[in-house]
């Protein structure tokens, strides 16, 4: 069983692999802005005392925070060999966006791009030391190709996926595997206003919880490093 840190388990696709992951037995770390979201299921610490849960103050835009909830999860689960990255935010700056605007591009390279960064190298030292250790991370379709004008969202998931090939690069000599996931749109408080495409065919947070218990049964000589899910059939004209 593994001693798994997860981020933006609150809410949508990392609170439903936090409670697939838990149930199956794993040990889950969970790092949240708002501890509210998360009462009375039972992956609430004051209704269930488990060992197997940790519940830590988390925000991507506080390095401290990064750092405390890394160190209290180590010295909990004496190791830890999973990190699943979730925390994200979605804003629709385009390319000619208004002044007061550019706080939303800093805002989405905090939280989509340094967020991951400065967890995983607080975390390095602990994965190296399994020799099977895995970083899954949620990136989009957004980072595999700039579709309408989503301009500043997709430059960080495009940046979210160049640091998971460096992770890949960086970790395979120490049996840690990174897996990208990129999915089009999933059935959570971030694709609420999408209004052309129901809800009931997109993709479903505890579909990716499963395709997450999936990778993290799979040996060090299988795991994909890229997992595209359309919900929606994309043409080669992406401008579409
Ligand atoms: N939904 C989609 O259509 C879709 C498609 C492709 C990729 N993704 C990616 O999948 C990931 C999860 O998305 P989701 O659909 O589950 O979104 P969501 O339901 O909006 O949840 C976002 C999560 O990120 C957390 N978060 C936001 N800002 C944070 C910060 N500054 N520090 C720490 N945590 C923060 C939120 O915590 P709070 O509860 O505290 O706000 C929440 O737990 C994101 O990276 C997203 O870009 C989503």
């Amino acid at each position: 069983m593994r001693k798994i840190l997860i981020s933006g388990a609150s809410r949508g696709i990392g609170k439903a692999i936090a409670l697939k992951l838990y149930k199956e037995g794993h040990s889950v770390s969970l790092g949240v802005r708002n501890k509210a979201n998360l009462l009375n299921t039972f992956i609430d610490p004051k209704i269930n005392s488990s060992q197997k849960i940790v519940l830590h103050k988390y925000d991507a835009s506080n390095n401290k925070s990064a750092e405390e909830w890394i160190e209290k999860t180590a010295k909990t689960f004496k190791s830890i060999d999973t990190i699943i990255h979730c925390a994200g935010i979605l804003k629709k700056t385009n390319l000619l966006f208004n002044d007061n605007e550019i706080k939303d591009i800093e805002e989405l390279w905090k939280v989509n791009v340094l967020g991951p960064w400065i967890l995983t190298k607080n975390a390095w030292k602990y994965l190296s030391k399994s020799k099977s250790s895995r970083i899954i991370v949620l990136v989009s379709m957004s980072g595999k190709r700039s579709k309408s004008n989503l301009a500043g969202y997709s430059m960080s998931k495009f940046a979210l996926m160049s640091l998971c090939q460096t992770m890949r690069n960086e970790g395979w000599d120490k049996g840690i595997r990174v897996t990208a996931i990129c999915p089009g749109w999933v059935n959570t408080d971030m694709a609420k206003n999408v209004k052309d495409f129901p809800k009931d065919k997109m993709t479903q947070p505890d579909d990716i919880a499963n395709i997450c218990s999936n990778i993290l049964e799979l040996p060090n000589s299988s795991v994909p490093f890229e997992i595209s899910i359309n919900c929606k059939l994309e043409t080669t004209n992406l401008s579409q």
